[in-house]
C-alpha cells in the first residue's frame, strides 16, 4: 500500500469525495473569476453561478470533509473501545500530523483571501443594476424597462432600495431570498404590489443627492394635449410650480416642498394610499392641527393604536424612475414629438384607442395594434392609407414602441396598476387632501384654489401669444363640458385613456 501522507481519518469515502468536489469546484471558480475579469459584460445568470451557486457547493463540500473524518473517528473509537481519547490530539513531531496541519493552514489562509475577493465580487454583483434587474427579467421587466428611460437610468437601483448600512443590506437581501423563493414557486403577485412594504426612508436615500431644503425658486412645466377630434386640435400649457424658496423677496406662499420641510403625517385608509381622510400638521413647537374628510373612519382614539405615516419625497414622487405613462399622456408625448405626425385625421383617438385595451401577450399587442390603426385608415380614410402609408406605419411602429415600455401583459403592469401622486388629472395625487374636503375642527381646509400650487402663463391653441406673468385662470380644452369639470374631481371624467 501507498505511504499515506495524511492522518489515517481522513482516508475515508465520505471526506475523499469532499475533497475531490471542493478541488473541482475551487478550480471552475478560479477559471470563472479570471473570466470575469477579462470580459466585463457577462451574462447576467454568470455572476449568480460564480460568486453565489458555486461557492456555496465548495462551502458544503470543505464542511463534508471533517464531518466524515468525525464519522470515521466515531468508528475508530467503536472498534477500539479504550485508547483513543474524545478530541484529537495535534503531534507536530509526527510528520503526517506536521503536514496534515501545514495543508490544512496554508488552504484556510488561501480559502479566507479568496473568500474575501469572492465576497467582495459577491456583494457588488448582488448590488448590481443587472442582478436586480434582469436575472428575473420577465417578472422585473416592469420595473427595469420603465427605469431604463427615466432620469434616475444611471442610478443603481439599490440606492433607493437600499442605501447604504450594513442592516438595510442583510434587511434587502433576506427579503430577496424570499423574492428568489416566490419566483422560483411561482408565488408572486402580479402586478408587484405598490408601494413595497419595506422601502427605505427618503431620508436616507433620495436625500443622499436632493435637499428640497435648498431649492429655490420655480420649477417651468410645459405640456402639449392633443384633443380627440378629426384635427387633432393641440392645446398647450405652460404653467410655473414653485418648489422652494421665493426668488422675487416678496412674501409668497410657501413651496411644494413646504410638506418636507415640516412635518405632515397621514392615515389612508387603502394599501396604495390612494384615499387620505385624514391629516394632520404638527408645528415645531409640538402644536398639531388634523383635517379630515366627511366620510372619515378613524378616530381620535383609534389614531393612537395605528402606525401614522410621517409625508416624505415619495408619497407625491412616488414613480421617479418606474415611469409607466398612460395611454392618453403617452400619445400626447409622441405626437408633441413628431413621432406621431399629428397631421393624419383622428390619429389622437385612434392611437389611445389601441393602447387601452388588455393583450394577453406582447406579440399579441403589437399585431393588434397595427391592425388596428391601419384598418381605421383603410375603411375610413382609404386616400389617407393609400398616400400616407409612411406617416402611418411610423405611428404604428411608434405606438408598439409606447405599447413596449409602458405595458407588461405578463405581470398585469401598466397604468391602471400603478397611480402617479404628482399631479391631479389621471390620479387623484395632490387631490388625495387638497380637494376642498380636508377639513380642521375650526373649519380651515386644505386649500384646493387653482393658483395654490401653479401660476398658469398660457394655455390654449395659441399659447405663445398669451403669455401672462401674473397667471391666467384655468380654461379647460373645449370638451362640450362647460364648467361641469368645476364640480368634481379631474378623476371623475380623466382616467388616463384622453
Ligand atoms: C430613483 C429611485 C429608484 C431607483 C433608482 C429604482 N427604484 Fe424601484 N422604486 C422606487 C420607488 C419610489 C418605488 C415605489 C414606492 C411607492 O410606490 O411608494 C419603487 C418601486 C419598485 C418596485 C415595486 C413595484 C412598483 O413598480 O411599484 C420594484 C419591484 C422596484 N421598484 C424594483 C426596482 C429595480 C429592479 C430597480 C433597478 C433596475 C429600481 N427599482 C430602481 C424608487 C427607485
Ligand atoms: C444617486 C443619486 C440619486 C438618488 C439616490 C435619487 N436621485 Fe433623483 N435624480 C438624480 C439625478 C442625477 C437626476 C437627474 C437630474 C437632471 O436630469 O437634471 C435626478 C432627477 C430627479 C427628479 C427630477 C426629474 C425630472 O423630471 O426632471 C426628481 C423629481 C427626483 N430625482 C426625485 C428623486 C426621488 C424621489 C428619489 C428617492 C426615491 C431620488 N430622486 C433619488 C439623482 C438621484
Ligand atoms: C407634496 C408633494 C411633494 C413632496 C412631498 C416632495 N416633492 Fe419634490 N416636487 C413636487 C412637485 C409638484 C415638483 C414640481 C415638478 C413637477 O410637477 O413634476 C417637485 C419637484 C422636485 C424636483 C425637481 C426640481 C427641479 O429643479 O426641477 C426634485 C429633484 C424633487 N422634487 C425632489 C424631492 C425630494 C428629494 C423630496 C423629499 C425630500 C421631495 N421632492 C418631496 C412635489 C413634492
Ligand atoms: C397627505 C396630504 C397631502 C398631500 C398628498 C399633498 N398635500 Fe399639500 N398640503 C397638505 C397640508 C395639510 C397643507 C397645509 C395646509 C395648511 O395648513 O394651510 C398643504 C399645503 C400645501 C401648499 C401650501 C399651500 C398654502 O398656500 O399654504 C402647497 C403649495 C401644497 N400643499 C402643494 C401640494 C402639491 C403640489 C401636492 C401634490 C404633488 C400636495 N400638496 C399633496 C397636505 C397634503
Ligand atoms: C395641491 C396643489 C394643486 C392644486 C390645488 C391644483 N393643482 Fe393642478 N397641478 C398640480 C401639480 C403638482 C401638477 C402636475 C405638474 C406636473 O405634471 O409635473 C398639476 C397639473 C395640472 C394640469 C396639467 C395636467 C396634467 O397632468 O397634464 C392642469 C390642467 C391643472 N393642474 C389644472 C388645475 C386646476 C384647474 C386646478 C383647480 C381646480 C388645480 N390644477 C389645482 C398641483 C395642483
Ligand atoms: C366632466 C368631465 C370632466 C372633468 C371633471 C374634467 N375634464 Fe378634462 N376633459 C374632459 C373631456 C371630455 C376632455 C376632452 C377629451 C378630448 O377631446 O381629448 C377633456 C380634456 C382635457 C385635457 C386635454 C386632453 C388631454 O390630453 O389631457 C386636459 C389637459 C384636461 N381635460 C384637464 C382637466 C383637469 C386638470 C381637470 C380637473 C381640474 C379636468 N380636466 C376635469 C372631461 C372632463
Amino acid at each position: 500500500m501507498k505511504k499515506r501522507r495524511l492522518p489515517d481519518l481522513f482516508y475515508n469515502p465520505i471526506s475523499m469525495a469532499g475533497a475531490i468536489v471542493s478541488v473541482v469546484t475551487f478550480g471552475t471558480i478560479l477559471i470563472l473569476m479570471v473570466i470575469d475579469l477579462i470580459w466585463n459584460t457577462l451574462p447576467a445568470y454568470f455572476g449568480i453561478v460564480t460568486y453565489v451557486l458555486f461557492p456555496s457547493v465548495l462551502v458544503l463540500a470543505l464542511l463534508v470533509i471533517p464531518i466524515g473524518a468525525l464519522i470515521e473517528r466515531k468508528r475508530y473509537r467503536e472498534a477500539a473501545e479504550q485508547g483513543i481519547s474524545p478530541l484529537p490530539k495535534i503531534d507536530l513531531n509526527d510528520q503526517r500530523q506536521r503536514r496534515a496541519f501545514f495543508i490544512f493552514s496554508t488552504g484556510t489562509l488561501l480559502l479566507m483571501v479568496f473568500t474575501a475577493i469572492g465576497s467582495y465580487r459577491a456583494f457588488d454583483f448582488t448590488e448590481s443594476v443587472t442582478f436586480c434587474g434582469q436575472i428575473c427579467h420577465k417578472v422585473m421587466a416592469p420595473e427595469y424597462t420603465t427605469y431604463q428611460h427615466s432620469p434616475h437610468a444611471r442610478v443603481a437601483c439599490v440606492q433607493c432600495h437600499v442605501g447604504s448600512g450594513a442592516s438595510w443590506y442583510v434587511k434587502s437581501k433576506l427579503s430577496g431570498a424570499y423574492q428568489v423563493y416566490a419566483v422560483l414557486f411561482n408565488k408572486f403577485p402580479r402586478p408587484i404590489p405598490t408601494p413595497i412594504s419595506n422601502l427605505r426612508p427618503a431620508r436616507e436615500t433620495c436625500e443622499q443627492c436632493h435637499w428640497p431644503q435648498s431649492f429655490v425658486g420655480e420649477r417651468r412645466v410645459t405640456k402639449a394635449y392633443y384633443l380627440e377630434d378629426s384635427a387633432n386640435t393641440r392645446w398647450d400649457l405652460d404653467m410655473l410650480i414653485r418648489i422652494g424658496k421665493s426668488t422675487s423677496g416678496e412674501a409668497q406662499r410657501p413651496p411644494v416642498h413646504w410638506h418636507v420641510t415640516h412635518t405632515v403625517e397621514f392615515l389612508a385608509s387603502d394599501s396604495a394610499s390612494q384615499t387620505i381622510p385624514w391629516v394632520r400638521v404638527v408645528d415645531a413647537n409640538g402644536k398639531t392641527e388634523t383635517f379630515t374628510t366627511d366620510d372619515n373612519p378613524f378616530t381620535p382614539d383609534s389614531v393612537k393604536h395605528l402606525k401614522v405615516k410621517t409625508m416624505d419625497c415619495m408619497d407625491c414622487h412616488n414613480r421617479p424612475t418606474h415611469i409607466v405613462k398612460s395611454p392618453g399622456a403617452a400619445v400626447n408625448d409622441a405626437m408633441a414629438s413628431g413621432a406621431i405626425s399629428p397631421t393624419l385625421p383622428w390619429i389622437k383617438q385612434t392611437a389611445v384607442n389601441a393602447l387601452v385595451p388588455r393583450y394577453i401577450n406582447t406579440k399579441d399587442a403589437l399585431d393588434s395594434i397595427a391592425l388596428y390603426v391601419e384598418s381605421f385608415y383603410k375603411d375610413k380614410y382609404p386616400t389617407v392609407a393609400s398616400t400616407r402609408s409612411t406617416d402611418i406605419n411610423n405611428a404604428v411602429s411608434e405606438l408598439q414602441t409606447i405599447y413596449k415600455n409602458n405595458f407588461f401583459p405578463y405581470m398585469r403592469a401598466d397604468w391602471r396598476a400603478y397611480p402617479t401622486d404628482i399631479g391631479h388629472q389621471e390620479f387623484p395625487g395632490c387631490f388625495r387632501c387638497h380637494d376642498g374636503n380636508h377639513k380642521s375642527a375650526d373649519g380651515k381646509v386644505i386649500p384646493h384654489g387653482c393658483t395654490t400650487c401653479h401660476l398658469i402663463l398660457s394655455q390654449g391653441t395659441k399659447p405663445d401669444s398669451t403669455v401672462n406673468l401674473n397667471g391666467v385662470a384655468f380654461v379647460h380644452p373645449p370638451a362640450g363640458i362647460g364648467d361641469s369639470w368645476k364640480d368634481g374631481s379631474c378623476t371623475d371624467c380623466h382616467d388616463g385613456t384622453q
